[in-house]
């Protein structure tokens, strides 16, 4: 038997080790000249006058809700189809979450449903579009609802980095950005880490405090804030990697282009597809099968490895089912959860693995 297709890799190299190496000597493990490059070199990838490193992904939206000043109380706006960790801030923080149906073709929230729903709440504070699988969602017509009910526009870009709207970078489409570094994602800082982007400069003096205990530049604590602080080490791992992600989107692209084409007469099987004027970066390749476990199953005898992102909606998890009255209406995201598949994908997955991931979803639907 071949060796398993493996879902995703790890990539490490001497300016990695020798980056680490730096840190480790430097005797500097926070609050140093690393994290502010790695934030500096973020802010200019991503078009953004500032960007604020945090401890992870889950704080950077955490903290740009409190930064763009969401109260407890308030209704914030989060797509249905995304992972726990876009809702468990908005409900850390007190706020109500609101969940918003997405677009069939690029699984991102869909507008409509958000303008719809907006229009019926009592108190609309934020929105949290995330763009999901890497492709970044509709910010110009989410824009437009957030601005006419004055709502703060936060984007989740966890698995979007380097992803572009119209040629701008996710992180600098709403009033603030958050990205994760957790390993998996397109490019990590070798464990858990974030970062927070903004053009607004007020919104990254409160973030910076909130990160830091709340901690004001003459070393007051002015605001209720805990420690959600990014690493000098991880920080140094990230400047390194940042440097390979323009490339490693671009291999992913191609990947996803080569699973498109084979895919393309297996009837059963819908491809993702992209909106115009949009660059995905396929973090993950997400197919849609009408018999999905069974396909996952004859994947996983033919030695592919595959993931479902994600088999349950937010709203069902019952962290989040508790705190809510009465169930959302999102029915497009619950038929979607049962026929979702992610198969392999990252940089340097091969045209071979590519070409036996297919083969095997075509034998698995001719047989
Ligand atoms: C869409 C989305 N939002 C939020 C997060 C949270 O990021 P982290 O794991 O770094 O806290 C992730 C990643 O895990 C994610 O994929």
């Amino acid at each position: 038997m071949d060796e398993p297709v493996e879902f995703t890799d790890i990539y490490v190299d001497e300016a990695m080790v020798d980056r680490a190496t730096e840190v480790l000597r430097s005797g500097r493990y926070v609050k140093g000249p690393m994290v502010e490059r790695f934030e500096a070199a973020f802010a200019e990838f991503c078009g953004t006058d500032h960007a604020v490193g945090v401890a992870s992904g889950t704080d950077a939206i955490y903290l740009a809700l409190r930064a763009a000043g969401v109260d407890p109380g308030e209704d914030v706006f989060v797509p249905a189809h995304t992972f726990f960790a876009t809702v468990s801030p908005v409900l850390e923080l007190g706020a109500n979450p609101v969940f918003v149906d997405h677009d069939p073709d690029t699984y991102t929230m869909d507008p409509r449903d958000l303008a719809e729903k907006v229009a019926a709440a009592d108190d609309p504070a934020a929105v949290v579009p995330v763009h999901i699988y890497g492709h970044p969602a509709d910010m110009d017509a989410i824009g437009d609802v957030a601005e006419a009910h004055d709502m703060a526009m936060i984007e989740d870009a966890c698995q979007a980095h380097g992803a572009t709207d119209g040629g701008d970078r996710a992180g600098s489409l709403g009033d603030a950005g958050a990205f994760s570094f957790y390993p998996s994602k397109n490019m990590t800082v070798a464990g858990d880490g974030g970062i927070l982007t903004t053009d607004d400069p007020d919104l990254a003096r409160e973030a910076r405090m909130l990160r830091n205990h709340g901690r004001d530049d003459d070393g007051e604590h002015v605001r209720l804030g805990l420690n959600h602080r990014l690493g000098e080490l991880h920080a140094a791992l990230g400047l390194e990697q940042l440097q390979h992600v323009d490339d490693w989107n671009e291999k992913r692209r191609a990947a996803a282009q080569r699973y498109t084409d084979r895919l393309e007469d297996v009837e059963a099987v819908t491809t993702p597809d992209t909106r115009d004027d949009t660059e995905h970066v396929y973090h993950l390749y997400v197919i849609q099968a009408p018999d999905r476990d069974d396909l996952q199953d004859s994947l996983n005898d033919a030695g592919v490895e595959t993931g479902i992102h994600y088999p349950v909606p937010t709203h069902e998890h019952p962290a989040v089912a508790e705190r809510l009255d009465g169930s959302p209406q999102v029915p497009r995201t619950e038929r979607l959860t049962e026929r979702i598949l992610s198969v392999p994908m990252h940089p340097r997955i091969t045209d071979t693995e590519i070409d036996r991931v297919c083969a095997a979803i075509e034998r698995h639907y001719d047989r």
